[in-house]
């Protein structure tokens, strides 16, 4: 008896069309993107938060220098990068390419979106950029340099001969979590 011809069951042809955009490049995971975002902010924000009550605002300046890059090492698994980028930046080596500038004029025109998505380029397949808006905590570090303690300021400029991110105001896009999607 010849084997009759039936139709490929729904969970099969959705597996195939799963396994073929992973083959060619895997759709974007929005939800997977925004949670390692959150995450990686919810760890920083502890550890800043934890240094402000044990030594104030200078020893949390050490603390965000050493523990920003760490923990964004660190939540860089699994085929993702982390990475944090500002409108104006404090530390060069987190200076914006021209692809972070493109994202950060997308979220100034909208001051409610949750996150944006752009098409990577080289070893980057996705892009996700989680603003970062300033809240009053920030405000210590990123507001008008002229209500920082002296002892703040000269712990800046040690670590930061070429601050540039203050001056802030509470709202203001302060910049992003870049989350990738590697290739
Ligand atoms: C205790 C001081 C301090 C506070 C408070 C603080 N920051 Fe920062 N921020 C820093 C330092 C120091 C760096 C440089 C970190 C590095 O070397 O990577 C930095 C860097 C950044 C960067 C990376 C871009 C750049 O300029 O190098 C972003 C984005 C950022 N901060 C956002 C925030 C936000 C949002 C808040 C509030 C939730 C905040 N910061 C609060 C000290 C602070």
């Amino acid at each position: 008896m010849r084997p009759s011809l039936r139709p490929v069951p729904a969970a099969l042809l959705a597996a195939a069309v799963v396994a073929a955009a992973s083959a060619c490049g895997a759709p974007p995971d929005d939800a997977a993107a925004l949670a390692r975002a959150k995450a990686f902010q919810q760890a920083l924000k502890q550890e800043l938060m934890a240094a402000m009550a044990a030594g104030g605002p200078v020893r949390a300046v050490a603390v965000c220098s050493e523990r920003a890059p760490a923990l964004a090492q660190a939540a860089s698994t699994d085929g993702w990068r982390l990475r944090r980028v500002g409108t104006k930046t404090r530390n060069i080596t987190n200076s914006p390419s021209k692809a972070d500038g493109e994202a950060f004029d997308r979220l100034l025109a909208d001051a409610t979106a949750p996150f944006v998505r752009m098409a990577g380029d080289g070893d980057v397949h996705w892009r996700h950029y989680v603003p970062l808006r300033v809240e009053a905590a920030c405000l210590l570090c990123h507001g008008q340099k002229a209500g920082m303690s002296d002892e703040l300021q000269q712990a800046l400029a040690a670590r930061y001969p070429q601050d540039d991110a203050v001056g802030y105001a509470l709202g203001d896009l302060r910049g992003a979590i870049v989350v990738e999607t590697l290739r």
